[in-house]
Formats: C-alpha cells, structure tokens, sequence
C-alpha cells in the first residue's frame, strides 16, 4: 500500500544502491585519542589541521571566561558581546581589512556575503569545485545569472567575464576543500580588476596554515595580494581549531552585512567563551611560528611517500590530500579496511563530489606523530594494492 512517506523510502534506498547512502557514527575524543564507537583510530579526517582544538592554552581561558553559555541572542538585540568586538578586530587586522564581522559558522557567512551583495543585476561567476555552502549561497542569491567556470581555469573564466556587460562577482576558494589544491589567487586577483569585479575568496582551509611565515595569513598573503581581495571569508572550526566563520572587508560592506545579510541579523550570537577561545588561539600561533614551518615539512614528506607509492593524489599542495579512487563502493571498502587496521580516512562520495569520482580524504594535523605517519603510510601501500590502485 502506498504511503505519505514512499519517496523518502525509495530516496534512501537509492542512495545505498548508489553507495552513497551515510552514516552518524558516534565519537568520543579523549586526549589525543579519537575513538568512534568502541575503536581507537588515529582521525586524519579533521579540519583540526594545527592541533588546536586541545590546546592547552585555549581550553584554560575557555574554562576560566565560561560565565555564560550563549549570549542566547542576536548580535543586534542583546548579543554584542564585547570580546566579539575585541574577536573582530584581530581578524581584521589579520586579513589586513578595515573591518570584519563574525558569523555562527562559515557557512552561515558564505550565505549571508553572497546573499546581501548581489542584485538582479550581478552575475555571479563561481568555480565549478566551490564547496557547497557557495553553491548554496548562490542558489539563494537575488543574482539572476550564476555561471560556473570550470576548476581554476582562468581561461574559461575570462571568456565567461568578457561575454557579459552585467555588474560580476567572482567567488572561489584559496585552498579547495576536496582536492587540496590551490587557487591561483595572484592572477585570479588582476583579472577581477581588469573587469571591475567583485572578488569573494572563501579561504576556510588555507587561513591560518598559508601565508608568510609565522603570521599564517592564508593564500592572499601567500601571493601578496591581501588588499586585492574584496571580501575574505573564513571558519574559526578548521585550522585555528575552535568554532564560527567571519568575513573581513572593508567599512562599507561589514556595514551592509550588519543591515542585510539575514544570516547574520536572524540568527543567534556565537558565545563569548568562544570568541576568547579563538583570541587565544591566534595570541598562540603568532607566538609559535614554527608550527607552520614543521607542518609544511610533514605535508611535503607525505605526498612524497604516496607520490613514490604511485596514488593518484590530483592536484594537491596542501594539507589535504586526496586519494582519487572514482568508484564509490571502492572508497568505501578502502576507507572501512583502513578502519580495521585503526586509521580513520573518510570516502568522500557524491554530491560532496561528482559521481565517479569518489576519494579518501586525507587532512594532515600538525600534531600527528611521525611514527603514526609511517602506519599509516604501510597500511595504504598494503590496501592499495589490495585494490589495485597502486
Ligand atoms: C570551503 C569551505 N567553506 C566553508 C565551510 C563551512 O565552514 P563551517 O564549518 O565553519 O561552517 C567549509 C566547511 O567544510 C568549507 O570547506
């Protein structure tokens, strides 16, 4: 008999036809120690890229400044704490902007920037591997037009630029986050001049890891051009290891998001032990510039490893590195025998990425141990060639 619910059953059945259908599992951190369900894994799956998030420094001023729980409040009710102010002002600073504006979660910010700014009269050019809060933002933005160039192609992005006389936005990433690969934002940034575009830069995986050294600043400091970037968009959950997103800009546009962008002003304020916790965190890294330098030599020395293994690894210079497999039930099986052997690397499967091109994601934490690093380097030559990737 027919049901209210038939399409909800047959989705979900479709999804594991697909192997794509996922799963919750329940997890436990205790000290360095991830486990999930009753196993203790080594996690390379965390956007924790420096260790942060058990920082000892940053969990003491969380315990000693933790007065409140939630502001239980919009910013622009009762919810202006002031340390979000102090928060705000090191970012600014930080991305080298004269503002910058803290949202609940990245994702959040990528919606309430890309909503508030553009009009009927915006076309919107996005690249194609953008992550999906973009993609979201995009959907929901009054922009009549998006176009999709393809994957850090500039060629094609220019083409796409000179075929219109519409007002543009150009939006992409500075450190992708399922090829780990790197926007070529110094060129990127000339040809958003050359055709007075807006320039949107989600630089989630890259802030806080890129930059010149010791002062972490993300890709447009890599590439020197900081101020050449409209609109910087970043997570505090990834490598600064705590939780939130933020934009830096200039006056003007943190004063339109203040006044427009709905996911910011209908929307709760982050707590303030959390701004704290993320004050901390920056003080720490500008104290310790070696981190950066000692996580970059981690990263080399393991893309090498899996390079001399034969992986196809795409076109990764970062942190996260991606074992191309395309085939779903393949990834699956890889990722849950690696789970056997105590390594946890997610299959990365449709939508996050195309069908058929299913991946383990693999993100490097600058506290993983070299010895840890060697397993893990074993057990993937074992299971490569088990599945014939290598
Ligand atoms: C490129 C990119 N932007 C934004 C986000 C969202 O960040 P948050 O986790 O703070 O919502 C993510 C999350 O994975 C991301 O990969």
């Amino acid at each position: 008999m027919a049901s209210k619910y038939d399409h909800i059953i047959d989705q979900l059945q479709e999804y594991r036809e697909k192997n794509i259908y996922r799963e919750l599992l329940p997890s436990q951190i205790k000290g360095n120690i991830f486990y999930l369900g009753k196993k203790k894994v080594l996690n390379l799956c965390s956007n924790d890229y420096l260790g942060l998030s058990q920082n000892n420094s940053v969990l003491s001023t969380i315990r000693n400044s933790l007065r409140q729980v939630s502001p239980c409040s919009s910013r622009l009710v009762s919810g202006n704490n002031i340390n979000i102010i102090r928060l705000e002002k090191i970012l600014a600073t930080h991305r080298s902007s004269e503002n910058a504006l803290v949202y609940p979660t990245g994702y959040m910010a990528n919606l309430g920037v890309i909503t508030a700014i553009s009009s009927s009269e915006h076309i919107i050019f996005s690249d194609s591997l953008n992550h999906s809060s973009i993609i979201d933002a995009c959907r929901l933005a009054k922009s009549n037009k998006i176009k999709i160039f393809r994957h850090n192609d500039l060629d094609h992005l220019e083409k796409l630029l000179k075929s219109t006389k519409a007002k543009k936005i150009i939006v992409t990433e500075g450190i992708f986050s399922m090829d780990g690969d790197m926007v070529r934002l110094d060129l990127l940034a000339e040809m958003a001049k050359k055709h007075d575009s807006i320039l949107i830069l989600d630089d989630a995986h890259s802030d806080f890891v890129f930059g010149k050294f010791g002062n972490y600043g993300g890709i447009p400091e890599y590439f020197g051009v900081e101020n050449d970037v409209d609109i910087h968009i970043s997570s505090l959950s990834k490598a600064i290891g705590c939780f939130g997103g933020y934009v830096a800009s200039s006056n003007l546009i943190t004063d339109l998001l203040i006044n427009k962008s709905r996911q910011f002003i209908y929307t709760s304020a982050i707590p303030e032990h959390l701004c704290l916790a993320v004050i901390t965190a920056i003080s720490f890294l500008k104290k310790n510039k070696n981190i950066q330098k000692e996580f970059f030599i981690k990263i080399k020395w393991f893309i090498n490893q899996l390079n001399q293994l034969g992986f196809d690894l795409g076109a990764t210079s970062s942190q996260i590195i991606p074992i191309i497999i395309g085939d779903e039930k393949i990834a699956l099986d890889f990722s849950r025998d690696l789970f056997k052997n105590g390594i946890f690397i997610q299959a990365i499967r449709y939508p996050t990425v195309s069908l058929g091109k299913a991946r383990l994601r693999i993100s490097l934490n600058a506290s993983i141990k070299q010895s840890h690093l060697c397993y893990v380097i074993k057990c993937l030559d074992k299971l490569g060639k088990k599945y014939y990737l290598i």
